[in-house]
């Protein structure tokens, strides 16, 4: 792996464990044909063939030819082909592939929303799309009462890693709007803290809407329980500026 592969690796390695969930989630819905867009040199386009079902294909595009040839030297993976391209104008026909996925990159175009309604155009109805990004961003970390994350992990053993909260103070708010202005619908996001420290779902809750997440917790909590939780949530912790991974997943609708 070259220096620049390996760097990447290195800097998604935090984020790594959340991302496979969330394909893990998307995948499933049948995949036989998947797009990583921005692939770089492929680091996650094996991921998608391992989704795929049998006789399935990835592809991974990238504007930079030489991502790309570093990308083709380490697979061997016959499901996998690459091919130079760039985000404002696929080389794709219409509605080829059943999951979209763009990780660390919606930002590096230089037009995102024509990005994002190219990625539309190539994917069939009722396909999956999943864009993640890093970004510093203003959050207010919230470190819950103990109780709460005990009663939430019922919950999470029985959704498959996704505990079903929504991102707090709006966190998410941008990357949504952007996916809903391109036609996207079922638009879903969540936010996480980046921070090594805690459990990937933790990383999740310190981010996540109180008063949402009060109506799916408030029959598992005691009232004292609920109370502190809502004092905490009153008492808005001070906004730090730190790193969130943002992951926004959407259907073409059918
Ligand atoms: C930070 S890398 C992410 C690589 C990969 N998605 C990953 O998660 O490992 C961003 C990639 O976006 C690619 N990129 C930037 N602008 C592009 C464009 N207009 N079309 C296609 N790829 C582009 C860059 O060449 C680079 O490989």
């Amino acid at each position: 792996m070259t220096h620049t592969a390996t760097r990447l690796q290195d800097l998604h390695a935090p984020f790594a464990p959340l991302l496979r969930i969330v394909l893990a989630q998307a995948a499933l819905r049948r995949v036989d044909r998947a797009l990583d867009l921005a692939c770089g040199p492929g680091l996650k386009t094996g991921w998608l063939a391992a989704a795929l079902q049998p006789g399935g294909w990835a592809l991974g595009v990238d504007a930079d030819r030489r991502a790309l040839h570093e990308a083709c030297a380490m697979t061997e993976d016959r499901r996998v082909e690459w091919a130079a391209g760039d985000a404002l104008a696929l080389p794709l026909r219409d509605a080829c592939v059943d999951l979209c996925w763009c990780v660390a990159a919606l930002h590096q175009f230089a037009d995102p929303a024509l990005a994002l309604c190219e990625m539309r155009r190539v994917m069939r109805r009722g396909g999956t799309l999943v864009v993640a990004t890093v970004e510093q961003l203003w959050v207010r970390a919230r470190s819950w009462p103990p109780d709460l994350s005990a009663a939430l992990s019922g919950a999470l053993a029985v959704s498959g890693g996704d505990p079903g909260l929504l991102p707090a103070d709006g966190l998410a708010d941008a990357l949504i709007a952007r996916l809903a202005t391109a036609g996207f619908t079922a638009i879903r996001a969540r936010a996480f803290l980046l921070d090594a420290t805690l459990m990937p779902w933790v990383q999740e809750l310190t981010l996540a809407d109180w008063p949402h997440l009060r109506t799916r917790v408030a029959s598992l909590l005691d009232a004292v329980i609920l109370e502190r939780c809502d004092a905490y949530a009153a008492a808005e912790p001070e906004p730090v500026i730190a790193p969130v991974l943002l992951i926004a997943s959407a259907l073409k609708a059918e």
